[in-house]
């Protein structure tokens, strides 16, 4: 279970968390919806250890981590795909996929884990041998996902996964989320712009505004109250 109480995130006078609690269930999927600058990276990276927490307090099952440096929260099982498609550009497909089995949890053998991967992406077999900085941007996103996804998780924080993709991929990567949260038992929380997107494979959603929730509920009934058409107009 995650939880946070009342963090905050700041940057110098910028106030980019102002105050958000949550808990989040293991098995559940939570999303975080917000426009641009609402606060959704800032909330994630502070969860993960990467941004500083300015106030308020972080529970990883029930242990308070608010103080713990983000390489231990890690080791608590704790994995993060931020924006902007981070990997090891030289490295190959593989050898990205070794080195991130090679962090996790390692129930699943090697070979498996990385077969498992190649079965639901089939275009990431195909480009097994090539380095990750030369594949397409949907491709490096897979390879993200599936980093994230093989060190087998307890929390998966993913920062707008289908940021800058063509439609055919945002579908693959998000059909990838659900099946992997269904099947798994993690925490997963997703920080999207797409709402819709979002509340679809989610079981509750949050939307920030200027770093501060200003809604949230089961995301079945935040979908059916259309509150994804209205919030570019009312929200975001
Ligand atoms: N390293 C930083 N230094 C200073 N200000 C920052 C930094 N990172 C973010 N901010 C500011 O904090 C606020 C929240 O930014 P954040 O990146 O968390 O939003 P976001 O919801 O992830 O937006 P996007 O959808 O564009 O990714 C913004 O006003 C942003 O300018
Ligand atoms: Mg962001």
């Amino acid at each position: 279970m995650l939880e946070l109480r009342e963090v905050k995130v700041s940057y110098g006078a910028v106030e980019a968390v102002r105050g958000v609690s949550l808990i989040a269930k293991p098995g559940t999927t939570t999303a975080i919806l917000g426009a641009n600058g609402a606060g959704k990276s800032s909330l994630l990276r502070t969860i993960s250890g990467v941004a500083p927490l300015k106030g308020g307090s972080i529970f990883l099952n029930n242990q308070d981590v608010s103080k713990i440096p983000a390489e231990k929260r890690a080791r608590l099982g704790l994995a993060h795909a931020m924006e902007g498609r981070r990997l090891f550009r030289q490295l190959t497909v593989e050898e990205n996929l070794r080195l991130a089995w090679s962090f996790g949890t390692q129930k699943t053998p090697q070979p498996a884990a990385i077969e498992d991967i190649y079965a639901r992406f089939p275009i990431l077999k195909e480009k097994s041998a090539v380095q990750a900085g030369y594949l397409s941007g949907g491709q490096q996103q897979m390879v993200i996902l599936s980093c994230a996804t093989i060190r087998d998780p307890s929390f998966l924080l993913l920062d707008e996964p289908s940021l800058g993709l063509a439609p055919i991929i945002v579908t693959q990567i998000y059909e990838f989320i659900t099946s992997y949260a269904r099947r798994s038992g993690a925490t997963v929380i997703i920080a999207e712009q797409m709402a819709n997107l979002a509340l679809r494979v989610s079981d509750r959603g949050y939307v920030l505004r200027r770093g501060k929730f200003v809604l949230e509920g089961e995301s079945r009934k935040l979908l059916a109250d259309g509150v994804a058409n209205s919030l570019s107009a009312s929200y975001l």
